[in-house]
């Protein structure tokens, strides 16, 4: 599915401002289930990130590949992903995830962050990445939604958490029916693939202020949405407690705290026989 949400030029800049990378401990993971089964004979060659955005899981496992190809259905995300690209290896392509750009049996390692839930149908994605994989190549799919503030005084953290939250329920609870999924950590997502791997004790943290929260979640397509729909921006609307957090003697625009966000991760394997 593509969104007119994730178009334009603005929300590309936004996404590569405020959009979180990965952490190591995601490469780790992600470097040890492929590592586990992939035949010695092949090597990390080819890794594709689909639906890769201006870049922010790009840089999870890149250096450890000969080549990267970045897809993305968004010109305006693959020239923002050019523009900062820090990898030689990498390159960023424009595309779909109907049609990945490499031949059969060619590719080690296919990953998709915080994206999945925009592919419909998701079958015809699993039948590309099993064309492109090599046998016991791996499919990685990782994503994080709901997040927690720590690192502050009790009153101040509470009241972050809980105006923050809000924002995060309201987008939420308007978002449609398929995206759903990604709120319930991907429980209920299949992935017709063998030795499936589901984990959620992976962590983002970031140490983030108000301003930059909530520019994060400014480049939510479910943020637009509900601005488009309801002509409100959520971020404005609960003004008694933003009121009380910007009254907290604890708090300025300078303050920082740490936002952590789970990682849901489903690795799978493409069968060798
Ligand atoms: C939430 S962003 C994730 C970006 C990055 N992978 C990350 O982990 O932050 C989702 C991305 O999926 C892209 N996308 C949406 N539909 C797509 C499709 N049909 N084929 C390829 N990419 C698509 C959007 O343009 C957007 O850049």
């Amino acid at each position: 599915m593509e969104n007119s949400h994730f178009k334009g030029e603005n929300a590309a800049k936004n996404y590569s401002s405020f959009r979180p990378s990965y952490p190591e401990s995601l490469s780790k993971s992600i470097l040890e289930f492929l590592d586990e089964k992939l035949p010695k004979d092949l090597p990390r060659k080819l890794e594709l990130d689909v639906g890769c955005g201006s870049g922010q899981s790009v840089g999870c496992v890149a250096p450890f590949f000969e080549k990267v190809i970045g897809i993305d259905v968004s010109e305006d995300q693959i020239l923002k992903g050019r523009e900062n690209n820090v990898f030689k290896n990498v390159e960023y392509v424009v595309g779909t995830f109907k049609e990945l750009p490499a031949e059969d049996n060619s590719v080690s390692l296919v990953i998709c962050g915080t994206t999945i839930h925009w592919f419909n149908p998701i079958e015809e994605f699993y039948a590309e990445v099993k064309r492109v994989l090599v046998p016991g190549g791996c499919l990685a799919i990782f994503a994080y939604s709901k997040s927690f503030i720590t690192g502050l005084p009790k009153p101040l953290n509470h009241h972050l958490n809980l105006f923050f939250t809000n924002v995060f329920n309201k987008i939420a609870y308007e978002a449609p029916k398929e995206i759903k999924i990604l709120f319930d950590n991907y429980h209920n997502l299949e992935m017709p693939f063998e030795d499936v791997t589901k984990d959620n004790s992976v962590m983002m943290t970031k140490e983030l202020t108000f301003d930059k929260f909530a520019g994060f979640y400014k480049t939510k397509t479910l943020y637009k949405a509900y601005k488009d729909k309801y002509h409100s921006d959520t971020l404005e609307e609960n003004r008694t407690l933003l009121e009380e957090i910007q009254n907290d003697k604890h708090f300025s625009n300078d303050t920082t705290f740490e936002v952590t966000w789970p990682i849901s991760t489903i690795y799978g394997r493409k069968c060798k026989g």
